[in-house]
């Protein structure tokens, strides 16, 4: 086999690597919206406190700093900021997440669910 027949055989292979180990799917807010179905029974989407803290501009926002709501200590000391990294660790296991919090909500197994539930958080603004 020529060189440069070899490299194209590896760089093929390797291309079929990266494509086989990608899911390939963007976090698809108008699903999460779906998903958020579960949360607004407790959350609002319009700076309205209810069971739960509003959640409009919940990306960005430092844990425990809606005003009007009041947060447990747990939730108020946990000094996090949410991102997509915080909220998927909370989401996915809240009382393991934040000791002490008081969210009465079990956790969201599903990886999936909780990625297009964060895209369509990041888009309450
Ligand atoms: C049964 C009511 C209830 C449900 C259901 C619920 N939550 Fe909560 N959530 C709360 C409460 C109460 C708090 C405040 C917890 C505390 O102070 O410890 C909270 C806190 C939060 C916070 C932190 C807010 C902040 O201002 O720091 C986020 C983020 C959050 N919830 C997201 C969600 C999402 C997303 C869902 C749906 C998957 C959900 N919650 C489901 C009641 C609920």
């Amino acid at each position: 086999m020529s060189n440069e027949r070899a490299w194209i055989m590896r760089s093929a292979g390797a291309l079929l690597a990266v494509f086989a180990a990608c899911t390939c799917r963007a976090q698809d807010a108008s699903a999460g919206k779906a998903v958020f179905a579960q949360c607004s029974v407790c959350h609002s989407v319009d700076g309205s406190s209810s069971v739960g803290p509003s959640l409009k501009g919940i990306v960005g926002r430092k844990a425990g700093s809606a005003t009007g709501f009041r947060y447990s200590r747990g939730m108020r000391n946990s000094n996090l900021v949410w991102d997509a990294a915080t909220l998927d660790r909370y989401l996915a296991d809240p009382q393991g997440a934040i000791p002490g919090n008081l969210m009465p909500f079990a956790g969201l197994a599903d990886k999936r669910a909780r990625a297009d539930l964060i895209a369509y958080l990041a888009s309450l603004k």
